[in-house]
C-alpha cells in the first residue's frame, strides 16, 4: 500500500495552506514529495515556531507565514486547492469551526488533507510514541495549556462527516525514519526527568505511571514514529 510521500508525489497544487504549522515541518513533507505548487501559506495561532520555519525555508519566495487563528482567517472564500492540518485537530479547541472554515476558503473541487496521530491503534514501538505524546498532553493540559488526547479513528471521522465534508481516501501511514527513531528515544528519559518537576502536584502518580508505561515499552519494543492516520477529503 502506498504512503503519504507515495501519494504526494503524484500530486500538484496551486494554492495551498497549511493551517498550525507551527515550525513548518509539514510544509517541508509537501515541498520534498509534492510534484508541483505555485505557493504555500502557512498559518499559526502563535508565532513560535516561525523563526525555524523562515530559516527553513529562507530564499523560497512562494513559502510564507503568518499569525492567524484557523478557525477564523482571513482568507478570501474558495481560495485554495488545497488545505492541511498535520497533527493538530487535537490542539483546536473548536474542531466544527475549524472545519467549518476549511470549506469556506477551499475551492470546490479543493482537497483537505488531515494527517493526525490517532489514539487506537498504535502498538510495539509506535506506542512507545503515542505514550510519549500522551504524557506532553497530560503535563499541558495540568499546565493550562489546550492539548485534547488524541482522538480515535471512529471520532476524528466524526469531526469531518458532522462538517458536511466527504472522505475520498483513508488510510494508516506508518513512517519508517532511523533518525526520527532516534529523536523520539531520546525522549523516553526525558519523560521521566519532566515528571519529576511534578513531585509535590496531586497528578504526580498518574503522570509517573505513564513516564512508567513508557520506559516499559520503549524497553520491550524500542521507538519509532506513532502511526498517523491520513485522510484526504472534499
Ligand atoms: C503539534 S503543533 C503542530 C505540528 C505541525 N503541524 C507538524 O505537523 O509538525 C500544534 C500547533 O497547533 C497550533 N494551534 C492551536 N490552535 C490553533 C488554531 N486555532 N489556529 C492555528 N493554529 C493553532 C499551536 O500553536 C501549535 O503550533
Amino acid at each position: 500500500m502506498k504512503g503519504l510521500n507515495e501519494k504526494l508525489c503524484n500530486m500538484k497544487f496551486g494554492s495551498i495552506l497549511d493551517i498550525a504549522t507551527r515550525d513548518g515541518a509539514f510544509i517541508k513533507r509537501l515541498v520534498n514529495n509534492l510534484s508541483g505548487y505555485d505557493e504555500i501559506t502557512g498559518i499559526d495561532i502563535s508565532n513560535e515556531g516561525f523563526e525555524k520555519a523562515e530559516a527553513e525555508f529562507a530564499g523560497n519566495n512562494k513559502i510564507r507565514f503568518q499569525v492567524m487563528d484557523g478557525c477564523h482567517t482571513n482568507f478570501p472564500n474558495k481560495y485554495f486547492d488545497l488545505v492541511c492540518i498535520s497533527n493538530s485537530l487535537h490542539h483546536v479547541n473548536d474542531i466544527p469551526a475549524l472545519l467549518k472554515e476549511i470549506l469556506r476558503i477551499k475551492k470546490d473541487d479543493g482537497i483537505i488533507l488531515i494527517s493526525e496521530m490517532p489514539a487506537d491503534g498504535q502498538s510495539g514501538s509506535s506506542l512507545t510514541h503515542a505514550l510519549i505524546h500522551n504524557l506532553d498532553c497530560l503535563i499541558d493540559t495540568y499546565s493550562g495549556v489546550y492539548h485534547h488526547q488524541t482522538y480515535s479513528h471512529k471520532e476524528i471521522l466524526e469531526f469531518i462527516s458532522d462538517a458536511g465534508m466527504r472522505v475520498e481516501d483513508d488510510f494508516d501511514d506508518l513512517e519508517v525514519n532511523l533518525l526520527k527513531n532516534e529523536s523520539i528515544a531520546k525522549r523516553v528519559d526525558k519523560a521521566l526527568i519532566k515528571v519529576n518537576k511534578w513531585k509535590d502536584s496531586e497528578n504526580y502518580e498518574e503522570l509517573h505511571k505513564v513516564a512508567m508505561k513508557i520506559k516499559e515499552n520503549y524497553n520491550n519494543y524500542g521507538a519509532s514514529p506513532a502511526i498517523q492516520y491520513i485522510i484526504f477529503a472534499k
